[in-house]
């Protein structure tokens, strides 16, 4: 959906010669969704994207998941801190859950990734901690902590940590990189702006918790020169490193409504009610079968007899994925949960908070308490979310018997 930007040169009008200082032509590439019914971009390469020389399949999968389902039926608490740090953000992602619309990873990336494109469906890279620099075929994003990065299905790029700029060591710039902490979640389809937020023809209306103003777009077009340039393309038969016989970032200018954008959580408006709002207020993004929600600092619910945290609920449709970011998560004080955790309430499970956590939260209120600083990203799925086994080291083992632990203690 994002609006039509422009960068670089292009020429007055599609489809018409647009020559380079050489004399030659520009190599037009149509970036477009739901074959020609829908966004897209077109974009001017300065040789043709279409030359590859090499096709091998790489035995690697990126994500490859390995799922086993929730069974028996638990919820669920792992620790990202627990997961082996190291990699980089494509090949090093570490599949938490998933299921045929999603998988959800995370990583702790130090090193730069290869050239990538997911050809399979849309990603959101939130970037927990850290800052890196997304170079793609439409230009430059400088992503830091708190931004949504979303990389439309198709867009070759690669992510590269920032170097630690270090100066008062005795080598200056120790060009070291500080891990890039992040959960990506993999889709199936296309990421977007929830319709309800977006005007007929696309515009945010005023009710939207964001708007255009809030989404950055590249810094571009971004030109490298190269030749037998590799690239990782993921597609559902599983990778291939196509090599090109030019490098991609050769586009001198592009136009559309298709492109990769950043959102950052602390531009993100909470909306807020005399009573406990539900999550939906806080949804960002949809997808096939899924939604993204931001949990961000706001105004405790301000009804004199509210009960300003979550109710106990069964949202018997979906389960429930939440990756707590910063702050303090007064709903699941004494459950283990802490910055990093991530935890799965599934749907045949009714959660809600720890109990005495509404008693403490209002006891607090009482004492003058306003706000709440959590801030949190959760992802409810509308088919069941399997486990990947690969993160079963980083679970606690203990989190489903948390809510009987406080009730029995309290008695
Ligand atoms: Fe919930």
């Amino acid at each position: 959906m994002p609006y039509y930007r422009v960068a670089g040169e292009i020429p007055r009008k599609r489809h018409i010669r647009f020559n380079r200082p050489d004399g030659g032509l520009y190599a037009e590439e149509l970036m477009g969704e739901e074959g020609f019914s829908s966004d897209s971009s077109l974009l001017y390469h300065v040789h043709p994207p279409t030359a590859i020389v090499k096709s091998e399949a790489l035995s690697k999968k990126i994500s490859d998941a390995n799922l086993t389902s929730n069974h028996p039926l638990l919820p669920r608490h792992y620790r990202t801190q627990d997961l082996t740090p190291g990699g980089d953000l494509v090949l090093g992602r570490q599949p938490l859950v998933g299921n045929d619309d999603v998988v959800v990873s995370y990583v702790a990336a130090g090193a730069e990734s290869e050239l990538y494109r997911n050809s399979v469906g849309d990603e959101a890279v939130y970037i927990q901690a850290g800052s890196a620099r997304f170079e793609s075929v439409y230009g430059v994003i400088e992503a830091a902590e708190g931004d949504y990065v979303i990389v439309p299905r198709g867009t070759t790029h690669r992510w590269l940590p920032a170097k630690n700029n270090d100066s008062d060591g005795p080598g200056g710039d120790t060009g070291d990189t500080t891990p890039v902490k992040a959960l990506i979640v993999e889709a199936r389809g296309h990421i977007r702006p929830p319709k309800r937020y977006l005007s007929q023809l696309g515009q945010f209306l005023e009710h939207a918790p964001y708007c255009e103003r809030d989404l950055r777009g590249v810094a571009g077009p971004l030109l490298a020169r190269g030749e037998d340039v590799p690239v990782i393309v993921r597609n559902r038969a599983g990778l291939t490193r196509l090599t090109y016989a030019y490098h991609p970032f050769d586009v001198v200018g592009w136009d559309g409504c298709l492109y990769p954008y950043a959102f950052n959580i602390s531009d993100f408006e909470p909306i807020v009610k005399r009573t406990h709002a539900p999550p939906p207020v806080h949804q960002t993004f949809e997808g096939p079968n899924f939604v993204i929600c931001s949990f961000c600092p706001r105004p405790l619910d301000f009804d004199p007899r509210s009960v300003p945290i979550p109710y106990n609920h069964h949202n018997v449709d979906s389960d429930e994925l939440m990756f707590y970011v910063a702050g303090d998560y007064s709903a699941r004080a004494g459950s283990g949960v802490g910055i990093g955790s991530v935890t799965l309430h599934p749907s045949g499970f009714t959660h809600g908070p720890t109990p005495g956590a509404v008693e403490a939260v209002i006891e607090a209120m009482a004492a003058g308490r306003t706000s709440t600083d959590e801030t949190a990203v959760m992802i409810d799925t509308f088919r069941p979310l399997a486990l990947a086994r690969q993160a079963s080291g980083a679970e606690d083992p203990e989190y489903a018997w948390s809510w009987a632990r406080a009730a029995r203690s309290a008695r």
